[in-house]
């Protein structure tokens, strides 16, 4: 009895095997005849665009965590996933009053408008597409890995996306970047990656405006070694960051030097202080810049203030979100690669939620470090 169940079970094993064999078999006879043909331009048939939404669905559904969602109407998060948004989504995805580009509609699947489209998922489904990108469609990833801080600014953005006009989010896409026409002549020259929408000031702001979004670092007036390094970190992935890895990314060496010089030798606007800023916690963190608590934590300024190293970044000036989230990127285990970022790796494992809003509170009370007018005429650093 027993012997006869077993066997019964083998032949059934034996089987499913042999079916298993013949249908592997069966596909790649497939492939290799090539019969099924892969080309973008015929479309899939109609059950493998049903499977393949169905699976898209199922599998951004399953994947998707309880996520702790910051306040998307944050301007800050807003703005800086618009500018991000025109240069790195909308050359496939469209924007209000651009359709997808014809390069792109000849993709399968086409990468659809989002306007709309967004809307269909919670911020934390949106969250999840946008960071990890969608296999067997051409949607990528994020490309700062381990950036999931950054990811909802574009969350944010999208869930705006839907009550724009084209001028409204032409405007914001723009960010701070004086929106000049297009010089008919630049574009026929050098095409329109003339337009200011490819620059770094509409993110960073100039000298006639502050950055975007408090979220992103004022550059004029740092240190040109300081401007390379982080630069160079950007563009080898050591410093992670999905809005700058796909800038840096573009830019040689040659190209760093350059900018790096002439950011350096700007002035910029400061903030005009988007934060209310507390008297107590200014003096508190003023204290601690300049003189450490006593104990383990050395004083800031002794790396950051004016007559330290060129080649550390200066905070003087930095809006206090930006400084907030760094420090806080750094408690949790990010940009800790390089020799610097391990150096202030160890410094922020002993600072106190606290402290690190009192610290960033008088850093962006400061005015901006201005780099240039530290420099003495001989030529000599500070
Ligand atoms: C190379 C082209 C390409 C780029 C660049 C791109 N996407 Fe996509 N995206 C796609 C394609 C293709 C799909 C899948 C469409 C489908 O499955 O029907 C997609 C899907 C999506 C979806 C899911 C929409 C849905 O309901 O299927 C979201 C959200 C999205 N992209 C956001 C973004 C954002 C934000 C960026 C920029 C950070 C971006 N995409 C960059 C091509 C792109
Ligand atoms: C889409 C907005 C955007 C654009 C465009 C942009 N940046 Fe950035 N940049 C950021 C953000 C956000 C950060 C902070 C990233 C992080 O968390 O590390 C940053 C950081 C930097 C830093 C590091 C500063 C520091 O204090 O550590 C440098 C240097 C920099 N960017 C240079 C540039 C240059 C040069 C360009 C143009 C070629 C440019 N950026 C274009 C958003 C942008
Ligand atoms: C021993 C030197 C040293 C000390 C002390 C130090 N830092 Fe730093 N800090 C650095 C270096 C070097 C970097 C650049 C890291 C990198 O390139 O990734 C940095 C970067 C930073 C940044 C990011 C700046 C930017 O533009 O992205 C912040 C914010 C910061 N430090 C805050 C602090 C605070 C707050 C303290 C005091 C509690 C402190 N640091 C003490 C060396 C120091």
């Amino acid at each position: 009895m027993r012997i006869r169940v077993t066997l019964t079970w083998l032949r059934i094993v034996i089987g499913l095997l042999a079916c298993l064999v013949a249908a592997v078999a069966g596909a790649l006879l497939i492939a290799w005849t090539g019969l099924y043909s892969l080309a973008a331009s015929h479309g899939h048939p109609g059950w493998m665009t049903s499977f393949l939404e169905f699976g898209k669905r199922r599998s951004i559904i399953a994947n998707t965590r309880d996520l702790n969602v910051p306040d998307l109407d944050d301007p800050n998060l807003i703005r800086l996933g618009a500018a991000h948004f025109d240069a790195g989504c909308a050359v496939c995805h469209g924007a209000p009053g651009r359709p997808v580009t014809p390069v792109f509609e000849a993709m399968l699947p086409v990468p659809p408008p989002l306007s709309e489209r967004a809307q269909d998922w919670s911020p934390e489904e949106l969250h999840w597409v946008v960071r990890h990108g969608l296999q067997f469609t051409g949607m990528p990833g994020w490309s700062g890995e381990d950036r999931d801080d950054e990811v909802w600014a574009m969350v944010a953005f999208l869930r705006a996306l839907s009550d724009l006009t084209p001028a409204a989010y032409g405007q914001l896409a723009a960010g701070n970047a004086p929106q000049e026409t297009a010089d008919v002549d630049a574009l026929v020259t050098a095409g329109p990656a003339s337009l200011p929408m490819a620059a770094c000031a509409k993110c960073h702001g100039s000298e006639s405006a502050p950055p975007t979004s408090d979220l992103v670092p004022i550059l004029s007036g740092q240190s040109p070694a300081a401007l390379e390094i982080a630069l160079n970190d950007y563009r080898s992935g050591a410093r992670e960051s999905g809005f700058m890895e796909p800038v840096a990314g573009q830019l040689s060496e040659d190209r760093i030097g350059a900018i790096a010089a002439y950011l350096s030798s700007r002035e910029s606007l400061a903030y005009a202080g988007t934060e209310a800023t507390d008297p107590d916690a200014i003096a508190r963190g003023r204290e601690l810049a300049r003189r450490g608590d006593g104990d383990r934590l050395a004083a800031c300024d002794s790396c950051h203030g004016g007559s330290a190293r060129a080649d550390y970044p200066r905070l003087n000036g930095q809006s206090a979100v930006y400084i907030r989230a760094q420090l806080q990127l750094w408690k949790e285990g990010g940009r800790a690669v390089t020799p610097h970022g391990r150096l202030m790796a160890e410094i922020t494992d002993d600072l106190s939620e606290g402290q690190i809003t009192d610290i960033a509170a008088y850093y962006a009370s400061q005015p901006v470090f201005q780099y240039g007018a530290a420099v003495s005429p001989a030529g000599g650093e500070e």
